[in-house]
C-alpha cells in the first residue's frame, strides 16, 4: 500500500476541470473517481493500462529505496516477517558491548573512511548500525566487498537507504536510541562536479539538512561528528592552513558544498542546539581506498603500463598533498565521537545553555609532491610509470594542501603515525592482493 502512494498522489495532483470533482469527498473517492472518469472510453483505458504498467515497473526495478522500509523486502518470505527480522539485525547491530560503549550510526559506511570507521567502533565494543545507498560513482563491486569482508564480518548491519529518506531515518531512530551520528555519507571527489554537479547538492547539501531535521526531532538528540574536508582552504596559499583561516575562496563545487555544510552545521547548533564537529579530512588514503583518488588510479595505470598524467602548477610549481593514513584518521573519528559533549535540544528545542560546536583538521602535517607519490609507488609496484607532465587544469584541484594539526592534537589527543612510505606500502599490499582475488573468482 505504501508503494501505491507516490502514484496515487501524483494521480490526484493531475488538474482537474472545474466543477468536475467535489473537494470534501474523501482522496480514496477521488482517485477512484477520476480512474472512472479518465477510463471510460478503451483507448483511453488502453493508456491507463500502459501507464500504471510502466510506473509499476519502475518502481520495481528501481535499486534503492526513496520511500518506506516496507519496500526494501522483495523477498520470499512475508513482507512482516522480513520487517522484523531487518529490525531485529538493526538493534542487534546497534547493541553496544558494555553499558557504557555509545550507539553510533554511520552514513556512508560502505564507503572508504566509513567502512574502516564502522568497523573500529564495533571491535572496541561500541554498537553501530551503518548506512548507505550503494551509490554508482565508482565500483560498486567494492562497496560490496567492503561490506562483505569488513563490515559482516565485523558484525556491522548495513541498512540500504539514502540520508534523502526521511521515512527510512524516522524509522532508524524510533527504532535506536542513538548516541551519535558519524555522518561521512557525501558526493565526494572535486572533479566529478563538472559531470554531475547536482549530486553533491542532493547529498551534501539536501541530504545534511534531511539528517540534521531528523536528527533535532529526536527527543533526546545525538552528538553529531561529520566529514567536511580541507577543500574548503580553496586557493589560500597561507600555509599550513589553520582552522582560524579564511574558507571563502572554494575551487570547486564539491569543496562549496562542504563550507555551506559548516554553515548548516551552525546554524543547526545554534537554532537547536545539537552538539556538531566537523572534522576537515586531508586526503585520506589507504588499503580499501578510493578509485577516484590519484594514489589508486595510479597504481592500476603504472601495472596497466599507461601513462599517467602528473599536475604541476603555474610557473612549474609543485603539486603537493598531505597525506593522511586512513587508520590516522579513524583515530581522530574516533577521539571526536569520544570527546564530543550531548546535544542539549529535545524535540526540536533547545533547552539549555550552548551545545558544543568544533571544526578541526585531520592532516598529516607534511605534504608530498605528487613526483614523490609516484616514485614510492614505482618502487613498491617494482615498475616504472609512464609520466607525462602537465599543466594543473582550474576543475577543482588547488596546488597545496596542508594541515595545523595543533587543535586536533589539544581537543582529541590526535597524533597521526603513518608516514606515506609506510602507508603506501600497506595499500599496495591490499590492493595487489584485492585485484588478484577478483581477477581468479572472475575465472
Ligand atoms: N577520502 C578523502 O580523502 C576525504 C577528504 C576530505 C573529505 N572527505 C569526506 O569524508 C567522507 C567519506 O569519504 P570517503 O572517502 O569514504 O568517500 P566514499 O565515497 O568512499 O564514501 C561515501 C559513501 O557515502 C555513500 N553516499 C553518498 N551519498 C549518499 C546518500 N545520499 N545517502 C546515503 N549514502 C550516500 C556512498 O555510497 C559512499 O559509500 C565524505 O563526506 C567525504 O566528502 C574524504
Amino acid at each position: 500500500m505504501t508503494a501505491l502512494k507516490p502514484i496515487l498522489n501524483h494521480i490526484d495532483n493531475i488538474p482537474s476541470n472545474a466543477g468536475k470533482f467535489k473537494p470534501e469527498k474523501s482522496s480514496v473517492y477521488y482517485i477512484h473517481h477520476r480512474l472512472r472518469f479518465q477510463t471510460s472510453s478503451p483507448k483511453s483505458l488502453l493508456w491507463w493500462i500502459v501507464f500504471l504498467s510502466l510506473i509499476l515497473m519502475l518502481f520495481f526495478l528501481s535499486p534503492t529505496s526513496t520511500t518506506a522500509p516496507l519496500r526494501r523486502f522483495r523477498t520470499t518470505t512475508s513482507p512482516s516477517s522480513a520487517l522484523s527480522k531487518w529490525k531485529t539485525e538493526i538493534e542487534l547491530s546497534a547493541k553496544p558491548r558494555s553499558r557504557r560503549g555509545h550507539t553510533v550510526l554511520v552514513t556512508g559506511a560502505v564507503g572508504f573512511v566509513g567502512a574502516h570507521a564502522s568497523v573500529a567502533l564495533k571491535r572496541r565494543g561500541d554498537g553501530v548500525v551503518g548506512l548507505d545507498n550503494f551509490n554508482r560513482y565508482y565500483d560498486v563491486a567494492l562497496k560490496n566487498s567492503r561490506k562483505s569482508e569488513l563490515l559482516d564480518r565485523a558484525g556491522v548491519f548495513v541498512v540500504k537507504g539514502d540520508i534523502n529518506d526521511d521515512v527510512l531515518l524516522r524509522e532508524l531512530f524510533g527504532l535506536v536510541h542513538f548516541t551519535h551520528v558519524l555522518h561521512l555519507a557525501a558526493q565526494a571527489g572535486v572533479r566529478y562536479a563538472m559531470v554531475n554537479p547536482n549530486s553533491y547538492i542532493k547529498s551534501n547539501i539536501d541530504g545534511f539538512v534531511n539528517l540534521l531535521e531528523v536528527v533535532k526531532s529526536t527527543i533526546a538528540p545525538p552528538a553529531i561528528v561529520w566529514a567536511s574536508s580541507s577543500s574548503v582552504y580553496g586557493l589560500n596559499s597561507k600555509v599550513p592552513f589553520s582552522e582560524k583561516d579564511r574558507t571563502d575562496q572554494p575551487a570547486s563545487l564539491y569543496a562549496a558544498t562542504k563550507k555551506a555544510g559548516e554553515a548548516i552545521a551552525h546554524a543547526y547548533n545554534h537554532i537547536h542546539g545539537l552538539s556538531i564537529t566537523g572534522l576537515r579530512f586531508f586526503t585520506v588514503y589507504g588499503p580499501w581506498g578510493r578509485p577516484d583518488m590519484a594514489y589508486f588510479f595510479f597504481t592500476k595505470d603504472i601495472l596497466n603500463r599507461k601513462q599517467i598524467s602528473i599536475f604541476e602548477g603555474a610557473n612549474h610549481g609543485t603539486v603537493a598533498r598531505d597525506f593522511t593514513y586512513i587508520d590516522d584518521v579513524v583515530k581522530g573519528c574516533l577521539s571526536a565521537i569520544d570527546s564530543a559533549k550531548k546535544s542539549v535540544g529535545r524535540n526540536g528545542r533547545k533547552k539549555k545553555g550552548e551545545a558544543q560546536f568544533r571544526i578541526i583538521n585531520l592532516g598529516n602535517t607534511s605534504p608530498v609532491s605528487v613526483h614523490k607519490l609516484v616514485m614510492t609507488l614505482e618502487k613498491l609496484l617494482k615498475v616504472k610509470a609512464k609520466k607525462k607532465v602537465v599543466l594543473m587544469p582550474r576543475n577543482g584541484d588547488v596546488p597545496l594542501t596542508h594541515a595545523d594539526i595543533s587543535l586536533a592534537r589539544m581537543e582529541l589527543g590526535y597524533k597521526p603515525t603513518v608516514d606515506l612510505e609506510m602507508g603506501l606500502k600497506k595499500f599496495v599490499q591490499w590492493y595487489l592482493e584485492y585485484y588478484d582475488a577478483r581477477k581468479k573468482s572472475s575465472w
